[in-house]
């Protein structure tokens, strides 16, 4: 933990005296609290960390979970838990931050409450954004990280290998959603790292689509975009089917995703430009009689949170680098008719990437 505390600081463009995450309640927490203090349980809201140059750690926490995080900071001399009723919190903070007259926050997360907190708290303190280091360290990840990640992925593709097992005449898209999330947790996930979309028919044209109450007819198309979260680390999978009748325009255009989706995979290796990913699976779509009907960004980093960092559209300079977590998730969308969209979790490696999901991709029509 001490070694990503420090990485953190050498990446900061201006010098602070020390760095303050603080969570709000759920689903306003920080994730880079996680990041810098790794704790396997706990929910941690209202909980602090203030971290310093040298990689040392003060932790605030209630006594909601102050027993794991005791226990997690064991053996490590770097890291200090106090443990405060949460009425507490805000004195022990100052008393902290007693001496520090630059203190970086990370902005894109902070909730405004907060700030307003630390305001009253330290008058006269120069805060500074240090949101856009944050999402850079956070965004190449460590062995762990990745094992984790890879976990995580693993978890996503057993389902994706067992959703066309699931499809039956007449169930609705929420009891399908309900497999999904219900099976990743059988094979190890602590739950599911976003709402899962399931679209039957026309409602695969919409990618964010929520599931309802819509049953599945014979010459549908389905999406089915879910992800588990494997010791806090997320994976992000979509897959296509056909259900019942065959649908020779479907099947096209399900060739055409994942020959988009290869080429996308192509282009990835450090040091290219994260546009030159996207442009590459828009070419395959461009160039097909589905032109325009690209109509996302092909993917983003992902980690703590499925949407981690930065999605990669037609505009993004900034390089992929090598241990970055992508999703590479090229999609068709027909207004009226449906979708299809392809979506894997890669690793950078030093000359290409490494596949972490790996259930089946191609065209698949499941009897009705
Ligand atoms: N799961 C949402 C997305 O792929 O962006
Ligand atoms: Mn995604
Ligand atoms: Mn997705």
């Amino acid at each position: 933990m001490k070694e990503r505390v420090r990485k953190l600081f050498e990446r900061l463009e201006t010098p602070v005296d020390a760095l303050v995450v603080a969570n709000s309640v759920e689903p306003h927490l920080d994730q880079s609290f996680f990041y810098l203090f790794d704790v396997p349980s706990g929910l941690f809201e209202g909980s602090v960390l203030v971290a310093r140059p040298d990689g040392r750690i003060d932790l605030l926490t209630s006594p909601l979970e102050a027993q794991t995080a005791e226990e997690a900071a064991k053996g490590d001399t770097s890291i200090t838990v106090h443990r405060v009723e949460r009425d507490g919190t805000e004195a022990q903070l100052g008393k902290i931050l007693d001496g520090a007259t630059t203190v970086g926050l990370n902005f894109a997360e902070l909730t405004h409450g907060w700030f307003t907190h630390l305001e009253k708290l330290r008058p006269g303190t120069t805060w500074v954004d240090v949101s856009a280091p944050i999402r850079k360290v956070r965004a190449v990840k460590d062995r762990e990280e990745v094992e984790r990640l890879r976990r995580a992925a693993e978890i996503g593709s057993k389902v994706g290998v067992e959703i066309p097992t699931l499809l039956r005449r007449g169930m609705t898209e929420l009891e399908l959603a309900a497999e999904i999330e219900y099976r990743m947790n059988r094979h190890g996930a602590s739950g599911r790292s976003f709402a899962t979309i399931v679209a039957f028919g026309p409602h695969g044209a919409e990618p964010h689509y929520s599931p309802g109450e819509a049953r599945l007819a014979a010459g549908d198309s389905i999406v089915c975009d879910y992800g588990a979260f494997f010791r806090r680390y997320a994976s992000d999978i979509t897959r296509s089917f056909h259900f019942g009748r065959p649908d020779p325009e479907m099947h096209r255009v399900h060739d055409i995703v994942e020959r988009a989706q290869q080429a996308a995979l192509a282009a990835v290796r450090p040091g290219v430009p994260g546009k030159e990913v996207h442009l590459a699976a828009q070419r395959v779509i461009d160039d097909s009689p589905y032109k325009g009907r690209l109509i996302h960004g092909v993917g983003h980093t992902i980690g703590l949170a499925v949407h981690d960092g930065w999605g990669y559209n037609a505009k993004v300079d900034e390089p992929i680098e090598e241990g970055m977590v992508l999703t590479v998730e090229p999609g068709i969308y027909l207004p009226g008719k449906g979708g299809v969209r392809i979506e894997d979790d890669i690793v950078v490696t030093r000359s290409g990437y490494e596949m972490l999901s790996t259930a089946p991709r191609g065209y698949l029509e499941v009897a009705a």
